[in-house]
């Protein structure tokens, strides 16, 4: 079978599950290539050397920009913090890379639009790692909006939740960091949310927003007396206008005591609604409109006519969190092989940047703005 090499910069949070998908992409799915898992990159020598042999990576490394630049690498895939994303992107898209990148793509629209405008002119194919869309029950959510079951969509209520910032004793880490994360809710949960927003019901056109701090310093660093500015977003509101008629809200917050990662959707058409929660992820709540007695019904998504399910087990055996990123692999993979774009990619990364941007200068103006 023909071969890619990837190379993955970060190998933390992110780094483990697509090492992961990488791993196991092949042993359950038909693939059009063996991907081999070539150099795994960060800035500590003796860390990543463990977290290659942790996870199965041929070789290690502490520079990016050398990394990028070897001619035996097919795919880059990006695990850091968002303002690495720019530079490694277009560092590697002009040494004709595959660009593989965590979301949100980028920190500021500016950045998203440069690394957009860099996978085009090299020609390379790109991919975001936007994975809930390929939970299975999500996709299922897709073919049943799409086949029109709901009808005219008229709501997406979108809630992303957790909790890990309550204590005033977290320390200032660097997603609470302008400068590294770009923004906090905001870029890190909002920005799936609009993604799904968008994958489901279509492009939003206007937004409302509120931003909010409330803890407004914190330790520098884990148990340090120096305080340190947060200077990201708690909690984001906002509400939502689509292209095509539908209104929607998203919320998102750290601070949802209780909340580890409450990610909910629920939209409502005229013959129906549905609703997910990721944190019963291969459940799917269904309603369709049936007169007297009809009710929301829970579909189990682990048919094997399920999206994505035919690679993994017999009906009713239920899959997690990291399949999810294995099914997005498996796509980039197929996109490779057909040299198609696969989706969500960096044009739909911009497209989500811009609705971020627009919600926080909403917050800012305190009034609607256009996307
Ligand atoms: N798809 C999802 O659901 C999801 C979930 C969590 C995070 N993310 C995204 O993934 C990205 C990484 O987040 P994370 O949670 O894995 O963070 P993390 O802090 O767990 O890991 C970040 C990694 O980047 C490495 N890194 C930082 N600077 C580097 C440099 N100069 N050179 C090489 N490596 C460097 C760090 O050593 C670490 O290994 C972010 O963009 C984040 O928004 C996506």
């Amino acid at each position: 079978m023909k071969k890619l090499n990837i190379a993955m910069i970060g190998y933390k949070f992110m780094g483990k599950a697509h090492s992961n998908a990488w791993r196991q992409v092949g042993h359950f799915f038909d693939v059009p290539f063996e991907p081999v898992m070539k150099v795994v990159c960060g800035r500590d020598e003796k860390a990543v050397e463990q977290a290659a042999r942790d996870f199965g990576w041929q070789e290690h490394a502490t520079s990016w920009e050398e990394v990028v630049k070897r001619q035996d690498i097919d795919i880059i895939d990006i695990c850091t913090p968002g303002d690495l994303h720019l530079p490694i992107a277009v560092a590697a898209s002009q040494n004709k890379k595959v660009v593989f990148c965590e979301k949100p793509l980028a920190n500021t629209v500016e950045e998203a639009e440069q690394m957009l405008h860099a996978v085009e002119s090299n020609g390379v194919i790109h991919m975001l790692c936007h994975n809930y869309r390929r939970v299975p029950a999500i996709a299922l959510a897709k073919q049943i909006i799409d086949e029109g079951q709901l009808g005219r969509i008229f709501h997406f209520r979108g809630t992303y939740l957790q909790d890990w910032l309550v204590n005033p004793d977290f320390p200032r880490v660097w997603r609470l960091k302008k400068s590294s994360a770009g923004s906090g809710a905001l870029g890190d949960l909002v920005s799936h949310s609009v993604d799904l927003a968008r994958y489901l019901v279509g492009e939003i056109s206007e937004v409302a927003g509120l931003l909010e701090t409330f803890i407004k310093e914190r330790p520098a660093e884990s148990g340090s007396e120096i305080m340190a500015p947060v200077e990201v977003d708690d909690t984001t509101l906002s509400l939502i206008k689509f292209e095509n008629g539908a209104v929607g809200s998203i919320e998102a917050s750290r601070f949802a005591t209780g909340r580890k990662n409450y990610n909910r959707l629920e939209i409502n058409g005229s013959l129906g609604s549905l609703a997910f929660n990721l944190e019963r992820m291969n459940e799917l709540e269904l309603y369709i409109e049936q007169g007297p007695n009809s009710g929301f019904r829970t579909i189990l998504a682990t048919g094997s006519d399920h999206p994505f399910m035919n690679g993994w087990w017999p009906p009713g055996h239920i899959i997690g969190y990291e399949h999810t990123f294995t099914h997005t692999v498996l796509d980039l993979l197929r996109a490779v092989e057909n040299q198609t774009l696969p989706t969500p990619n960096f044009e739909d990364g911009l497209r989500n940047q811009k609705v971020l941007a627009a919600i926080e200068r909403a917050s800012g103006s305190r009034a609607w703005e256009t996307v």
